[in-house]
């Protein structure tokens, strides 16, 4: 199943994320892709916001997995792109992915022998201010978000 949904500003991805986020559950996994600076970090901050995370979301290139206890369950924030080249960081990976709680990858793509079941946003730049996210989920326990997205997707 897949879903398109076009952003003309950072109000319009907050407003998909916030969607998507509150039908999360432990053990979701996102992978995002896109090219640099298509929104994949902002899209992951308003994820956050909707468990209720108030630490301040930055994105983890440099340390690969960044992690917040403080929502309503685990978030996982893992930023692949150094991983591009196969190398394992070998920093247990395995144990937050599909794990006790939501984890978002960018660039998961570069690691996708390591996620089993995820859903899948890809997002291209349009112009300056304008994304478009196709979603696409192949499991079924993505069906609540994909059902709900409809209202604002196309
Ligand atoms: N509609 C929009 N939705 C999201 N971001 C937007 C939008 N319009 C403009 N932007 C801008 O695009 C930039 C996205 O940067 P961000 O760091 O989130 O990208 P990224 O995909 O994580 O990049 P990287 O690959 O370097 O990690 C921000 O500066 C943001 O303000
Ligand atoms: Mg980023």
């Amino acid at each position: 199943m897949e879903v398109r949904y076009v952003s003309n500003s950072l109000e319009d991805t907050k407003k998909l994320a916030l969607m998507i986020g509150k039908n999360l559950f432990r053990g979701s996994v996102i992978s995002l892709n896109g090219d640099l600076g298509a929104g994949k970090t902002t899209f992951t901050q308003s994820l956050a916001l909707s468990l209720g995370i108030e630490d301040k979301v930055s994105s983890p290139t440099f340390n690969i997995l960044k992690c917040y206890f403080d929502g309503s369950m685990p978030f996982y924030h893992i930023d692949a792109y150094r991983l591009e080249d196969g190398t394992n960081a070998n920093i247990g990976l395995e144990e937050v992915i599909e794990g006790d709680g939501v984890c978002v990858i960018e660039w998961g793509q570069f690691i996708k022998e390591m996620v089993f079941e995820p859903l899948d946003i890809q997002i291209k730049i349009l112009d300056n201010n304008s994304r478009e996210f196709v979603i696409t989920s192949n499991f079924s326990k993505y069906d609540v978000i994909m059902e709900d997205l409809k209202e604002i997707c196309r």
